[in-house]
């Protein structure tokens, strides 16, 4: 889907037009990969609308640029104010906010030290991100993730995503809607661009971050909810057959929300439906996120937009 250009970027802490949020085509970032990002969903409520998990992103945002030591001028609060900001002046609920910091323009040597750091965020419509009715149709990649002590896994940085390309590439290319990814180790790692789950006997599994996994917000949150839902949670590793005699598969993400997972490799999840803990975790997913049942653990920050749509499974 094009991207749905709003009024306002927000950069080095101020509003500019959209059509200004440019960069010069030597800036270090074009030719070395040199960034970090987030990506975030802003949900309708049923007053107003609300970012989920705002801090805990943006900290991630603060982590990854740590681990390739940019020094990001703003604070925890100051990132996440201006996220509530470029909302507000852009008056587009719900939405997907894409924050990034780069190496801007400056040397190009392959050292960083000598380019400017630089800060947008930009906020945008943006609908479901992998879709299909019933669950999706997955592949087990050709590529694997990183291996450890390459690319660190744990840095949402913008090169990790060459790798995610080729996955999705593949799977699109070969009929599929997604690829989940092994490791260096041939266990299960995670998708293009969401982490995976999988539900056997009624416990559910998803891999440890060692398994070069994003330690993705929304994992996060449904770990919490599975737990508090009564359910029993292993993270440990997976090995690749246990995606054909699971009884329900699902990826997370900010992008993916919580997606079923109807076949791996052609081969049916389960009876092919999609699976009662799933929907379960889902529906409670949802309800928080869209202001339908108490925000018990905190993971809504306000923002004065009217929604103009609810996002829901
Ligand atoms: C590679 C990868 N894994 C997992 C995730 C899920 O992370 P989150 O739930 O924080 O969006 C993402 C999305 O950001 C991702 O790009």
């Amino acid at each position: 889907m094009p991207i749905q250009k709003t009024p306002n970027i927000w950069f080095n802490g101020k509003l500019i037009p959209w059509e200004s949020a440019t960069i010069h085509v030597m800036s270090h970032v074009i030719h070395y990969g040199s960034s970090v990002f987030e990506g975030i969903r802003c949900y309708a409520q049923p007053h107003g609308s609300a970012v989920f998990r705002l801090p805990e992103h943006m900290q991630r945002l603060l982590d990854s640029a740590k681990i390739y030591r940019m020094e990001l001028p703003y604070s925890l609060e100051e990132l996440c104010a201006a996220v509530v900001d470029v909302i507000e002046a852009n008056g587009v609920a719900p939405c997907y906010i894409r924050p990034i910091a780069l190496r801007g323009y400056g040397e190009i040597g392959v050292s960083p030290h000598g380019s400017p750091i630089d800060v947008y965020i930009a906020n945008f419509a943006w609908g479901k991100y992998i879709t299909g009715q019933g669950g999706a149709d997955v592949c087990v990649s050709s590529w694997n993730r990183m291996a450890p002590n390459t690319m660190p896994a744990l840095a949402k940085a913008a090169s990790n995503y060459m790798n995610s390309q080729l996955i999705r590439m593949e799977a699109e290319t070969n009929g599929y809607q997604e690829g989940i990814a092994l490791d260096v180790n041939g266990l299960i790692s995670e998708g293009s661009g969401e982490n995976v789950f999988i539900v056997r006997n009624g416990v559910i599994y998803t891999p440890p971050l060692a398994n070069s996994a994003l330690s993705g917000i929304t994992r996060d949150s449904v770990l919490t909810l599975a737990r508090h839902l009564g359910f029993t949670v292993v993270e440990q590793a997976l090995p690749r057959e246990l995606l054909y005699i699971a009884d329900e598969v699902f990826f997370t993400g900010t992008a993916a929300e919580v997606q079923p997972i109807r076949s791996v490799d052609r081969v049916l999840v389960g009876d092919g439906k999609v699976g009662e803990i799933t929907k379960k975790i889902a529906d409670e997913f949802f309800s928080i996120a869209n202001g339908l049942k108490s925000d018990r653990f905190g993971w809504l920050t306000p923002v004065k937009v009217n929604a103009a749509e609810t996002v829901t499974a």
